[in-house]
């Protein structure tokens, strides 16, 4: 065995554990930031690559343009050593850097990885031996081999590679999931188990030791493709689980009966059982997403995916489905939807959140457009909503009051803040597709 190789390793380890290893973070966005706070937070230093200068301006100012992170816990940071930068040059001064940054799907819903190649094509010739890279961006099982790998060795000027052996010199890298679910506090973040396939048994070891520093507990696997195909599968179950109450739903609706009755009778089975709940629609950068990043690579192995197919069909008619049960309600009310005046609740793809990508409510508030209704919004998070890959809004936030003026109040997103007593308890008809109104009985509630 190559003793110099084993030498570096150990001396990078001892970097890690003494917290002198230097952390590069590309992608300040929903992932990378909190990742960096995580790490400076365990003392080490940090920088934050990213390409949109009012993040770093932001940043480097103390401040913050995500809500749940505090503009003190960046201060924080900066006391540690946290600044932010969009110069890729200091990657050379970075003992391991973290890509973080989108994964989303071009319009013919195929993977679009050009935010992860323009990245590597960025930092490759700035990486020196010995340092460790890794991808956690979600990703069809062999990009890390089969793109990053290979365009780390062509773009860097100093020739080195990828180290795939113990005796072998070179660059480290690993693939490790991110597993974050914004918005939910019940679990801290040190708390949820990561994941690590390194493709070499160098990168495995050094990425468990730096991930091993702010996690309680590391999972090293055989492979970046066992690492990135795991992260699919903990987002196709949700997926599928997520589309099959969604099918439900509508079955126990002809049926009279109340889905979230049975889901909450379900759950309380000790074992066997997970509870998944009904919405107007799937929305986020995982879930409506990483799925197809599966089906599409499976093509190459002549294979299709047939539950991911059935799911994503399910899931994205949900919308559509609101559309139906509003216009249903609606009709019940001597109403047609066109020249109907509509406030949807929520632009959130989720309660609690300022995220609104791929959110059902663009779909919901798009198709209500279409059919000729007046449409408003509220979400005590997004004051304006203007335009982006797949909706042109250009909207403003309309205040929560006087709501008899609307003909429907349409609950998309079940934010905390809204009291469902009163928004009931004024409007002319409540559509609610996510249970908000639960133990509310009210006449003008249509649940859907
Ligand atoms: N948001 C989540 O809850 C979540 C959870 C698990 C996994 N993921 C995955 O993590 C990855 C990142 O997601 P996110 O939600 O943080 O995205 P994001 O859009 O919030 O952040 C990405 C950041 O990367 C920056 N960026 C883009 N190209 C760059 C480049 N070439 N160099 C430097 N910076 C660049 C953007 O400006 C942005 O700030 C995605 O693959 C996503 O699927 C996200």
């Amino acid at each position: 065995m190559n003793t110099a190789s084993v030498d570096s390793l150990e001396l990078i380890k001892q970097k890690i554990e003494t917290r002198e290893a230097r952390i590069g973070i590309v992608g300040m966005g929903y992932v990378g930031l909190p990742l960096a706070l995580l790490f400076s937070g365990e003392r080490f230093k940090v920088t934050g690559f990213d390409v949109a200068a009012d993040k770093v301006a932001k940043l480097n100012s103390g401040g913050s343009y995500i809500v749940r992170i505090l503009p003190a816990e960046i201060q924080q940071a900066q006391k540690a050593g946290f600044r932010a930068t969009a110069d890729y040059s200091e990657i050379a001064a970075m003992d391991a850097v973290i890509i973080c940054v989108p994964t989303p799907l071009n319009e013919h819903h195929e993977p679009d990885l050009s935010y992860v190649t323009g990245t590597v094509a960025s930092l490759a010739p700035y990486i020196h031996q010995d340092q460790l890279i890794i991808l956690e961006s979600t990703t069809y099982p062999g990009t890390t081999e089969e793109i990053v790998a290979p365009m780390l060795e062509a773009g860097n000027p100093l020739g080195l590679k990828v180290a795939r052996t113990l005796e072998q010199p070179g660059v480290h890298v690993a693939f490790s999931p991110e597993r974050e679910d914004p918005g939910n506090d019940t679990v801290a973040r040190h708390d949820i188990p990561k994941v690590v396939g390194g493709c070499g048994p160098a990168a495995s070891e050094l990425a468990s030791a730096l991930y091993g520093s702010i996690f309680r507990r590391v999972i090293k696997v055989s492979s970046p493709s066992v690492a990135e195909m795991t992260k699919l599968l903990e987002n196709i179950y949700r997926c599928v689980n997520i589309a099959l109450v969604n099918e439900l739903k509508q079955l126990c609706m002809r049926m009279g009966i109340d889905i979230h009755e049975v889901i909450d009778a379900a759950k309380t089975k000790p074992f066997g059982f997970q509870a998944f709940y009904p919405g107007p629609g799937l929305g986020g950068h995982c879930i409506p997403i990483d799925p197809f990043y599966l089906s599409w690579k499976a093509k190459e192995f002549d294979f299709r995916t047939r539950f991911i197919e059935l799911a994503g069909e399910i899931n994205t008619a949900m919308p559509y489905f609101v559309l139906d049960q509003t216009t249903a309600a609606l009709n019940d009310r001597s109403k047609s939807l066109k020249g109907s005046k509509i406030l949807v609740l929520g632009l959130a793809y989720k309660r609690d959140i300022d995220d609104l990508r791929e959110s059902p409510s663009l779909t919901i508030i798009e198709l209500f457009r279409e059919k000729g209704a007046t449409v408003a919004y509220n979400d005590p998070y997004f004051p304006t909503v203007g335009h982006g890959r797949h909706y042109d809004l250009n909207m403003t936030c309309t205040p929560l009051d006087n709501l008899a003026q609307y003909d429907a109040v349409v609950i998309v997103t079940d934010h905390t803040t809204y009291d469902y007593k009163a928004i009931v308890a004024q409007a002319k008809l409540v559509v609610d597709t996510r249970n908000a109104t639960k133990g509310i009985d009210a006449k003008n509630i249509v649940r859907c």
